[in-house]
């Protein structure tokens, strides 16, 4: 979306909507003074009258006719009480105005930033989010129908030129969040492995200090990556593992960020079959891929001076004749043995491989995000994704950015005590346990195998990356989680001491 700052005053603004948000209860001031003389008292009608309340997610819109509004639409939109409002609050007002705006066919919106409850700088910034993510729909696969365009442009309202930067960048962001939906919402069969890593050539090829590299299976078998490679012998589409290398000049030395994101661009299981249920949703198994290449190319752009490395492991998991079997051992790339207990655990295995690739390639703090496993949406919800990991500086850091960025995070445990559920009586380690318990830090145990030494945090997003409701600012399907927290959290780390 185009995002433009502008110093004019509310009722000056030309464009389809022009949105205003109050607290709860309603005491017009600033902008929503402004107009609400403008516009006669209107507003101040609506409020004695109690059909304007302030509340969280209420939206109430005017049509001015001209009346020295140049806007065609005035919304007033509910934050709640001023003490409850926070970050989310704000991109959900925003969120509302542009679906609001979207239902009403326009695409133009302004948005009023002075005067709200928050920091003038991250009030701009959950304004451009919320009203980005928003207004975001997936519609490349409709062919009918008069289907709503999302917003356009949309110029933030504000007198603190100090937000103009922050407004941008947060656009820019915002963007990238976009695009990481529309890699996960894009169907199986449209994007496979090979597409995923033609995907990151395009990155690349666009970014100065971008490089690619795209292992393929004879590559991946030199590496010894027998873990991966298990998962994806089942699949008639090859595997690709995808490296993107991001070195600025003046990046501080002696600092990797590793991101390794699972790319499963579909899950059916394996010979360990899903059921029915809940094989519908698994194109989304490539999430963490589409956070970690789009997060990339948002750093690059933003020009982070900080260097990055980023593996992607895509493949899908499918049952065939030629589908790795439950029993089998395979040796993955440290040299560990492990023994496929269950072939629908098979986002490890991929992990497993990746993470250890990362570390090799220089990573000196690591960070994973995958879809891994059931068990986190039913501890934690669609809001956080599970953080586990060693190094806990490294954790308080993921979790800062995490807040800081709107893509939240809450710690599950991780310690040696996991180690019991994996024990193999033929490999060192086995990939699924029986113990029905813990099944997140089980995996996270497991993945701590391949994680080398130094800080590493893993994120289980199996509750967080796609929705089946819509929830706050974000409609259905993917949300680019991850993408934010990313970015923010490579911020941080090129200004760590
Ligand atoms: N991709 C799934 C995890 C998942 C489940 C993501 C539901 C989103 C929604 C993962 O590969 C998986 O199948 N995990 C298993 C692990 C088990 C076999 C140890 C699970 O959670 O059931
Ligand atoms: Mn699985
Ligand atoms: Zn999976």
């Amino acid at each position: 979306m185009l995002i433009r700052t502008s110093t004019a005053a509310p009722a000056a603004a030309a464009v389809d909507m022009l949105g205003v948000a109050v607290t709860s209860p309603v005491k017009p001031a600033g902008a929503a003074a402004e107009l609400d003389e403008r516009l006669g008292g209107a507003i101040s009608r609506l409020v004695s009258s109690r059909e304007v309340r302030g509340e969280a997610g209420q939206i109430t819109v005017l049509h001015p006719h001209g009346q020295g509004v140049k806007a065609q639409r005035v919304a007033i939109l509910g934050l709640g009480p001023a003490a409850k409002a926070d970050a989310d609050s704000l991109r959900t007002a925003a969120a509302t105005a542009a679906r609001s705006l979207l239902a009403a066919r326009g695409t133009t919106l302004a948005l009023v930033a002075d005067g709200l409850p928050l920091d003038p700088v991250e009030a701009a910034r959950c304004l451009v989010e919320g009203a980005t993510i928003g207004g975001y729909r997936f519609d490349s696969f409709k062919t009918r129908g008069d289907r709503p365009k999302p917003p356009r442009a949309l110029t933030v309202l504000t007198s603190d030129r100090s937000v103009v930067a922050a407004a941008k960048r947060a656009g820019l962001v915002a963007d990238a969040v976009n695009r990481a939906r529309d890699l996960q919402n894009t169907p199986s069969n449209v994007l496979g492995p090979v597409e995923m890593a033609d995907h990151a050539r395009k990155i690349a090829a666009a970014h100065p200090h971008l490089t690619v590299q795209v292992l393929d299976e004879r590559r991946m078998e030199r590496l010894g990556m027998g873990a991966f490679l298990a998962v994806a012998q089942g699949s008639v589409r090859p595997p690709r593992l995808v490296v993107l290398r991001y070195a600025p000049p003046r990046a501080p030395r002696g600092r990797v960020l590793g991101m390794v994101g699972k790319g499963v661009t579909f899950d059916s299981g394996g010979l360990s079959l899903k059921p029915l249920r809940s094989m519908i949703g698994m194109k989304y198994d490539m999430s963490g891929a589409a956070a970690v290449l789009e997060a990339t190319a948002a750093i690059a752009e933003l020009k982070l001076p900080l260097r990055t490395i980023s593996v992607v492991g895509a493949t899908d998991n499918m049952p065939d004749a030629g589908s790795v079997m439950p029993d089998t051992v395979v040796t993955a790339s440290n040299g560990r043995t492990i023994e496929i207990t269950n072939t629908d655990a098979e986002g490890r295995l991929v992990l497993a491989d990746c993470l250890h690739h990362a570390r090799n390639l220089g990573a000196t703090h690591l960070i994973d995000l995958a879809t891994l496993t059931g068990a986190v949406v039913t501890a934690l919800g669609d809001v956080h994704a599970g953080m586990m990991g060693v190094d806990q500086p490294w954790l308080d850091r993921v979790a800062a950015a995490g807040e800081a960025s709107g893509d939240h995070v809450w710690p599950l445990p991780l310690s040696d005590t996991f180690k019991r559920m994996f024990r193999s009586d033929v490999a060192d380690i086995g990939n699924s346990s029986t113990w029905g318990m813990a099944g997140p830090s089980y995996a996270a145990r497991f993945l701590q195998e391949f994680a080398g030494e130094g800080p590493w945090a893993h994120l289980d997003i199996a509750g967080t990356a796609d929705l089946t409701r819509a929830r706050d600012y974000y409609p259905r399907g993917g949300t680019g989680y991850g993408v934010r927290l990313l970015v923010e959290l490579a911020r941080s780390l090129s200004e760590a001491p």
